[in-house]
């Protein structure tokens, strides 16, 4: 089928990962199998305009307008991502793009925009091809885009479906794959339906080291072996965790993910620390109200200085009533985000 001139539109979702992807092989395969809730308020809108070309462009032909605004600095990202993924969408030279995105939540907020970016992107391209053609069924059209996503950005491929998202092969997970993200195929007790993440933000500037370099320090990291081979026995715990609901368990698990990502910054060479002072002080009160007050709440990390505070829904009025009173003091500015769980992107 021919289409000259058309619209695809998609609001993607970013994801907090609980099982940490960090350490990468060549074409964005992951190094371990990792495991996220995909988030709901946190997300990206992106509109694809396009329109045939009378002949193939040479190079990709597109303008990109973030927030109502030309944005130059982001192209050389997009170039990427259309080189990565031209060999799988053949007509990506056959037309013009207008890109127009823009994010739910604020920017230079410290919260990275890729996930969400990427797989909004990602979900736009493989919605062109579906016009293209028709025939395209709906387990292709997922499994595509996660694909795609993952050659945006590797964590992208686990926001294009909600509400838990593994990506990479395990033993034990049926159907899991390192080129896509497969939505949690089993049991998930109530206690997990739903999580809340407020996510507290720490320090807005830009980090000063990227994801893409951090990935490659796990090449000749003392540690990288056993790191992992952890992630894999992670995961293994967290199938059984998310079957039985203990939520102790989910805490011991997901903590020290988190904990060990820094660990895994801290001990590559060169070594380079991304959490703030503030980071720690949030981490010792969470632990400290977690003592006096038998609660579930506990933190992740990203690769940045912000603090996630998980807390499951039937906990979310002391554990905000704590936020409130005790965390959001360590906040620059004193500004935080309320997400939870969400269910994937929607056209
Ligand atoms: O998708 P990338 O290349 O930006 O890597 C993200 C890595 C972490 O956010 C630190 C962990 C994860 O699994 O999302």
């Amino acid at each position: 089928q021919t289409i000259t001139e058309g619209k695809v539109s998609y609001k993607s979702p970013s994801n907090i990962a609980l099982v940490k992807y960090w350490g990468k092989k060549e074409n964005q395969l992951p190094q371990n199998p990792s495991i996220s809730f995909t988030l709901d308020a946190c997300a990206t809108t992106t509109t694809v305009s396009f329109k045939k070309l009378d002949k193939l462009s040479d190079n990709y032909s597109f303008d990109l307008w973030f927030e109502g605004k030309v944005k130059e600095d982001f192209k050389p990202k997009i170039v990427t991502f259309f080189s990565r993924v031209a060999v799988y969408l053949p007509f990506l030279k056959a037309y013009h793009f207008t890109i127009e995105t823009s994010n739910s939540f604020p920017h230079s907020s410290g919260i990275a925009s890729s996930a969400s970016g990427m797989s909004a992107l990602a979900l736009c391209m493989v919605a062109l091809e579906k016009q293209l053609n028709p025939e395209m069924n709906d387990d292709y059209f997922v499994q595509k885009a996660s694909f795609l996503a993952r050659l945006g950005s590797g964590s992208a491929c686990r926001s294009i479906e909600g509400d838990i998202v593994q990506w990479g092969k395990h033993e034990k997970t049926k159907g899991s794959s390192d080129l896509f993200g497969i939505k949690y195929p089993y049991v998930v007790h109530d206690n997990f339906k739903r999580f809340h993440d407020t996510i507290l933000l720490v320090d807005k500037g830009q980090k000063q080291v990227s994801s893409t370099v951090g990935h490659n320090l796990m090449h000749n990291h003392p540690y990288a072996t056993q790191r992992f081979e952890q992630a894999h026995d992670n995961l293994d715990k967290l199938i059984a965790v998310f079957k039985s609901g203990d939520l102790k368990e989910f805490i011991a698990i997901v903590e020290s993910e988190a904990l060990t990502l820094h660990a895994m910054m801290m001990t590559s060479m060169p070594y380079f620390i991304l959490m703030k002072p503030n980071t720690l002080e949030i981490i010792n009160k969470i632990w400290e109200f977690r003592e006096k007050s038998g609660s579930n709440v506990c933190f992740t990390l990203d690769a940045g200085a912000n603090v996630h505070v998980l807390y499951p829904e039937n906990e979310k009025d002391i554990v905000f009533q704590f936020i409130k009173e005790e965390l959001i003091a360590y906040c620059e500015n004193q500004q935080y985000i309320c997400d939870r769980i969400g269910f994937g992107a929607k056209q």
